[in-house]
């Protein structure tokens, strides 16, 4: 069985989606502990599930770099052998990255290399784009630049608005996000693997 902590910033509607898929005995995934860098809605989740939640205020530190170790060291705690960050809207330190990797995850509402950053979704409208979409990477130190796992394409509609965009995106986030951790746990897809061929 897969242990995965996930790490989330908002509402957690994808932590969710994990959290109902790995309910299921059939699922070759438990998620162990939800993490956070300031108080998010989404713990409300974890505690429906009686997980552990461990928050580690961002705001509370000197630097990215104290931050990430701390978090890093209440993770390990729950020995998760993936991490999922899911709607975490912190960049991580190298060193957290280079304590973890590969074994970091992230899903981003956008068809990567497109549109990476904090907005993707307000910036694939503001391109003009006429599809979008959602991808599950592998974590590196860039921005949403790590080894794609999977991603889907989401047309826009002449009528979207960020709101709405976003909201037709999550859905395909969540499925590629359960079908990779999945993937994983079955050992279908090898993270290590897949980062060495990105090289
Ligand atoms: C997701 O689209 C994630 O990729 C983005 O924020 C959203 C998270 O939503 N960065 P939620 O917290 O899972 O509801």
């Amino acid at each position: 069985m897969l242990t995965v902590a996930v790490l989330i910033s908002g509402a957690g509607s994808n932590l969710r989606a994990l959290l109902d898929a790995a309910a299921d005995d059939d699922y070759p995934a438990r998620i162990v502990v939800v993490g956070a860098d300031r108080e998010a809605d989404g713990f409300a989740h974890a505690e429906a599930y009686g997980i552990p939640t461990i928050l580690v205020p961002f705001r509370e530190f000197e630097t990215r770099e104290e931050w990430g170790e701390e978090l890093s060291a209440q993770l390990r705690v729950w020995q998760p052998d993936l991490v999922v960050l899911s709607g975490l809207m912190r960049l991580l330190p190298p060193g957290m990255v280079a304590a973890w990797a590969p074994r970091i995850i992230n899903t981003h509402p956008a068809y990567l290399p497109e549109f990476p950053g904090a907005h993707g979704v307000r910036d694939a409208l503001a391109a003009g784009a006429g599809q979008t979409g959602a991808s599950v990477i592998v974590v590196d130190d860039g921005v949403d630049s790590g080894p794609i796992l999977a991603q889907e394409r989401v047309p826009v509609r002449p009528d979207d608005d960020a709101h709405t965009l976003h909201e037709r995106i999550k859905p395909v986030e969540r499925r590629l996000l359960i079908d990779v951790v999945r993937r994983i746990a079955t050992g279908e897809l090898d993270l290590a693997a897949a980062s060495d061929s990105a090289r």
